[in-house]
């Protein structure tokens, strides 16, 4: 081959290289003291007729002093920018590391929390395994009761020894409160009958805490929820005392001068009952598919306590009056935050969970 033909083949190799490995190649190919191109072609001067001899290895040695400070031009380029294995390349993107987040459900109920701290209750905790008396009997549904159909309870297989019970002054009252757990309760209003039996009034708490029921998995349910219990307990507590709470619970919490409106219901623990409705905060009461066109939204139920309750746990009805509330939390912070399908709550989207604060 002519020279200026493997000048220009050597060349066209040279630009192809992007590594010192690539670089070494190519020297060996060229210049290798075995089988480099160059070397060979060396090697066959002594063959040639003496006359031709020492231009063909003039013409020779140029190339090949041109080759190697080629490749050393090259080298020098590579190594400047190559590199050392294991060492950080400090011109890639920075991968920002993602912070772990509150879930919705976390905040929503400690700015519950919160807010009935301000007002003077106190927070407490108990059991998810429960047993028939606190989730039912005492809340004056004896068996057979139909107002257990309202709830479709999740019962164990096995009675499972439970809770200790909150700890509190202790009433020096018994009560049938060591019956084995049987179930997974239905709501948290039983925790009203267990701090009653170990507490007496005045009495301001909320309890929050996780339900169960035999529910589908749908969009607007789930059989695990979150609940709020409160209740409150004193001589003289009216229904105005009700009203004017829960009505600045529900202001606080949606940080609006919300109207709201009670309507009467039905609980067997309470006498009367009602449900707190909020006006729509998406159609501000128009009518929209959040609230179903109605205007408004069912924030919690609500009712003074029943005198059967009290009697329950030894407080004297003629003495000492109460009102008490629950809500499901799931539902308020689909109305707080805008989400329409319960299940998003704890299918865990990244995408989800990323836009509540730290
Ligand atoms: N336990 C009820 C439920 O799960 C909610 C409730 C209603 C709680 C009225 C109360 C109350 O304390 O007074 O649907």
């Amino acid at each position: 081959m002519p020279l200026d033909d493997q000048r220009t083949e050597f060349q066209a190799a040279l630009s192809a290289v992007r590594t010192l490995d690539d670089l070494k190649k190519l020297r060996d190919q060229w210049l290798g003291r075995k089988s480099g191109e160059l070397t060979r072609q060396l090697k066959t001067l002594a063959t040639l007729p003496p006359d031709e001899r020492s231009a063909a290895g003039a013409r020779l040695n140029a190339l090949k002093q041109e080759i190697e400070s080629a490749l050393a031009a090259r080298e020098k380029t590579l190594a400047a920018t190559a590199r050392p294995a294991g060492a950080i390349d400090v011109s890639l993107p920075a991968r920002v590391p993602r912070a772990g987040r509150r879930h919705p459900l976390t905040l929503l109920r400690e700015r519950i929390e919160d807010i009935f701290a301000s007002m003077g209750f106190e927070v407490i905790d108990g059991p998810e395994l429960e047993d028939d008396y606190h989730n039912f009997e005492a809340l004056n549904m004896p068996a057979e009761h139909p107002a257990r159909d309202m709830q479709d309870t999740l019962y164990l297989a096995q009675p499972v020894q439970g809770w200790a019970g909150n700890r509190g002054k202790s009433t020096g009252k018994s009560f049938p409160r060591h019956q084995p757990a049987t179930l997974l309760r239905t709501h948290t209003s039983g925790m009203q009958i267990r701090h009653m039996e170990t507490h007496e009034p005045p009495i301001r708490i909320i309890a929050p805490g996780r339900v169960y029921r035999r529910d589908n998995f749908d969009a607007t349910h789930t059989p695990m929820f979150t609940q709020v219990e409160g209740l409150v307990v004193d001589e003289g507590v009216t229904m105005g005392d009700l009203k004017g709470t829960l009505q600045a619970f529900v202001s606080r919490l949606f940080e609006i001068e919300a109207a709201v409106r009670f309507r009467p219901s039905f609980f067997p623990y309470t006498e009367p009952s009602a449900e707190l409705d909020m006006q729509c905060v998406f159609c501000a009461g128009r009518g929209c598919h959040i609230c179903k066109q109605t205007g408004w939204m069912e924030v919690l139920g609500c009712g003074m306590v029943h005198p059967a309750v009290f009697e329950a746990v030894g407080y004297d009805p003629e003495r000492y009056t109460g009102f008490a509330f629950g809500m499901g939390i799931e539902r308020l912070a689909m109305s707080r935050f805008g989400i329409d399908d319960i299940r998003a709550f704890y299918e865990n989207d990244i995408r989800l969970l990323e836009q509540f604060p730290l």
